[in-house]
């Protein structure tokens, strides 16, 4: 690249002195918002062919500044080029390169805009792509999930309410569960493109522009249906960035949440998961560990990624309307936030693909804490034509005394269930079996076997 000479901020015949020497260290973004300069390419293009549909430029300089953008974009592409600190940003570091290549005429990529509404135009093309970038991956990680449910339709484990044994489940409709939230993910990411499609770009500082310009052009060029109405919110408006952190937010907690559980579920006191050793890390000192880091640091990730949302509405709130320095820091949080969360759905997928479930381990700790209390429960009231708050007070008293006795409720005899409530048959002790507990929730939504073979049959046809 040739030694630039037009090294002058561009702002330097008013202001005399150039920005103290720590502001310019501090103050600058490019070494963050560089990841815009093919959105400020392309919207500086579409920006000058509008400028010349509308006669504000000539043909000749419309080609010119179009040929120096793509030179541009093909420097910064095959790392040759010199970003300066000293230009602030991508967009007087893009302009001021073009001076370089085409000379004066660069002076006219500027006319009817300003940064202001620059910025914005970039950063949505930007989060626009990163959503649907976004969703690839969450396809990926709900078709792991399924395929690993798949392996455990017939898998018994206890459900846990207040992580005590609650009701037998089986570990596919654990897994669906999770399926049902990553598809929302996909849905409020897909929601968020609704408010990605207006245009920023020609409302310039804040005010609009005297030249005669065609938003709807520009607006249409670059993906989006129709530009914004208002100028002043187009500039101040962060909505947009708030709507991406709050999903990355939400999907992020959604990993943390099973992360924790896989946590749990793994320790020694569970061991109802088991993973393989490429998902696994050891001890320094403890010859014998296998510690689940990679979930662990998933749910740490978690914490940063709400720290961002946090940080941008914290920005936001008490901010005039209209343009300011603070803004600019959204970049920064969008981008950390971003890749914060293609890692994590990257990481889980592969965690995904190296876990199984201890299957003996399940149905063992499925066989304890009495989890078929509410079938017997129900049993009653469908078989002895009792209150449902009768046959749970019934069924309370059996479960005392199959402590007393230290037994399962499978393990008592007739006999002794008839000590408590004599109506009851031989027939009963068919409420005790996990499989049929299982099978018997077969309400709409339940754990019973028919019922995630037909979710995971109809997540497949959606594919
Ligand atoms: N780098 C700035 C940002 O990211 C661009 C907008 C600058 N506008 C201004 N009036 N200083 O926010």
């Amino acid at each position: 690249m040739t030694k630039n000479k037009n090294n002058q901020a561009i702002w330097n015949t008013r202001i005399k002195k150039s920005a103290s020497t720590l502001f310019q260290k501090v103050g600058n973004s490019i070494n963050i918002d560089k990841r815009l300069y093919k959105e400020d390419i392309q919207g500086s293009i579409a920006h000058v062919e509008m400028l010349f549909k509308q006669k504000i430029i000539s043909f000749k300089i419309k080609n010119k500044i179009i040929y120096g953008l793509n030179k541009i974009e093909k420097e910064i592409s095959n790392k040759k080029f010199d970003f300066n600190k000293k230009y602030e940003d991508i967009h007087i570091n893009i302009e001021k390169r073009l001076f370089q290549i085409i000379g004066e005429e660069a002076g006219y990529i500027h006319t009817a805009r300003s940064r202001n509404d620059q910025v914005i135009t970039d950063f949505k093309i930007w989060i626009r792509s990163a959503t649907k970038e976004i969703n690839i991956n969450l396809d990926k990680v709900i078709k792991s999930t399924i395929k690993l449910a798949e392996k455990n339709i017939d898998t018994i484990m206890p459900g846990f309410t207040h992580l005590k044994n609650a009701q037998a489940i089986s570990f596919a409709h654990y897994l669906m569960a999770y399926v049902e939230m990553f598809s929302r993910d996909k849905k409020r990411f897909l929601n968020n493109l609704d408010n990605l499609e207006e245009s920023p770009l020609g409302v310039a500082a804040l005010a609009g522009t005297s030249f005669n310009i065609d938003r709807n052009y520009t607006a249409k060029k670059l993906g989006f249906k129709k530009p914004t109405n208002n100028s002043i919110d187009t500039v101040s408006d962060r909505d947009f960035v708030l709507d991406f952190l709050y999903s990355v937010s939400v999907c992020s907690m959604h990993i943390s949440r099973i992360s924790e559980e896989l946590i749990i579920w793994n320790s020694e006191g569970f061991s109802l998961i088991n993973l393989s050793d490429k998902i696994v890390t050891g001890s320094s000192i403890m010859p014998q560990k296998k510690n689940p880091d990679m979930l662990e640091y998933l749910r740490g990730k978690t914490g940063k990624t709400y720290g961002n949302l946090f940080s941008m509405l914290t920005i936001l709130k008490g901010l005039p309307i209209s343009y300011f320095k603070d803004l600019q820091d959204d970049k920064e949080i969008v981008f950390q936030s971003n890749d914060n969360l293609i890692n994590c759905l990257k990481v889980f997928d592969e965690i995904l693909k190296n876990s199984s479930s201890n299957k003996k381990r399940m149905l063992e700790l499925a066989n304890s804490g009495y989890i078929t209390a509410t079938d017997l429960a129900d049993y009653l009231v469908k078989n002895h034509s009792m209150s449902f708050r009768k046959a749970y007070q019934k069924t309370a008293s059996i479960v005392n005394f199959a402590e007393k006795k230290k037994k399962n409720l499978g393990d008592l005899t007739i006999e002794e269930l008839k000590k408590i409530e004599p109506k009851l048959t031989n027939d009963v002790l068919k409420v005790f079996d996990l499989k049929n507990s299982i099978n018997s929730k077969k309400s709409y939504g339940g754990t019973s076997f028919d019922n995630i073979k037909k979710m995971i049959m109809k997540y497949k046809k959606q594919k």
